[in-house]
């Protein structure tokens, strides 16, 4: 006779700060005929669900990634699709002030509109009281560009290369003050950092799946934090 070996519980540990590459929209689309703006428009829905559920579950940092560094090649119809979808969030304040979440703004905000840095200022300045989920978008973000600008900040201060300390550094971070990302999710079937966040991730635990980001659901989000609580992390220490 045989039975089933009973899985050992394992005690739920949440990470403190989750990090995502919302990848795969466009695929989404086109496995669906549809243009790319609609596997866009499909991935903020996700967004939003996502980001509602990391607050009812306690998590207390969510960085997620919107607009690379490197996404101003793409077509500029798809470019202006992904700032309008942002202005349409930022214009819906309602939603997340009633959600008491906070929101900042990670990356240059420099070749940003005009009308979409004052939404930006808006919503970070009226949110900036909420007591929920710390909610980070990464908008024209890079890891490499984000160490630049904090090496830039580093000469400007004058401060001397003996000086320099790790925490000097983490300090002039956009994420300054924040803690590092515990756990990264990549879905859609690819195995990079694409200059994510790249600093902040040392220690990191990374979760990849297959899920393309418009079909990640709230489940598949438990299942990524099941694996995150088994994983024993040593920070390299024995
Ligand atoms: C990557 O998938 C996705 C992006 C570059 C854009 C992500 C933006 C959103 C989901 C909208 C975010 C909105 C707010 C309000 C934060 P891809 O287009 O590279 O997909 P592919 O690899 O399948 O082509």
């Amino acid at each position: 006779m045989f039975f089933k070996k009973k899985e050992k519980s394992v005690q739920r540990v949440l990470p403190e700060h989750i990090a995502i590459i919302m990848d795969g929209n466009g695929r989404w689309a086109k496995k669906r005929s549809l243009p790319r703006t609609a596997g866009h428009a499909a991935g903020s829905k996700t967004f939003k669900t996502i980001a509602r559920y990391c607050n009812k579950i306690g998590i207390k940092y969510l960085t997620v990634y919107a607009f690379s560094t490197e996404n101003w090649k793409r077509p500029q119809a798809e470019v202006n699709n992904i700032m309008n979808i942002l202005r349409d969030y930022l214009k819906d304040t309602d939603s997340f002030k009633d959600e008491n979440i906070r929101l900042e703004f990670i990356g240059d905000r420099a070749p940003l509109a005009d009308d979409i840095k004052e939404l930006m200022l808006k919503a970070e300045a009226d949110s900036q009281g909420a007591t929920g989920l710390h909610l980070n978008i990464a908008l024209n973000y890079g890891g490499r560009d984000e160490i630049v600008h904090a090496v830039r900040e580093i000469v400007k201060e004058g401060i001397k290369a003996e000086d320099v300390t790790e925490q000097i550094i983490t300090d002039r971070l956009y994420t300054a003050g924040q803690p590092d990302p515990d756990f990264i999710i990549r879905p859609s079937g690819e195995y990079r950092l694409s200059n994510y966040l790249i600093w902040q991730s040392a220690y990191a635990e990374y979760w990849f799946s297959d899920i393309l980001w418009p079909d990640f659901s709230p489940k598949d989000l438990d299942r990524a934090l099941e694996d995150f609580s088994r994983r024993n992390r040593r920070f390299g220490g024995v």
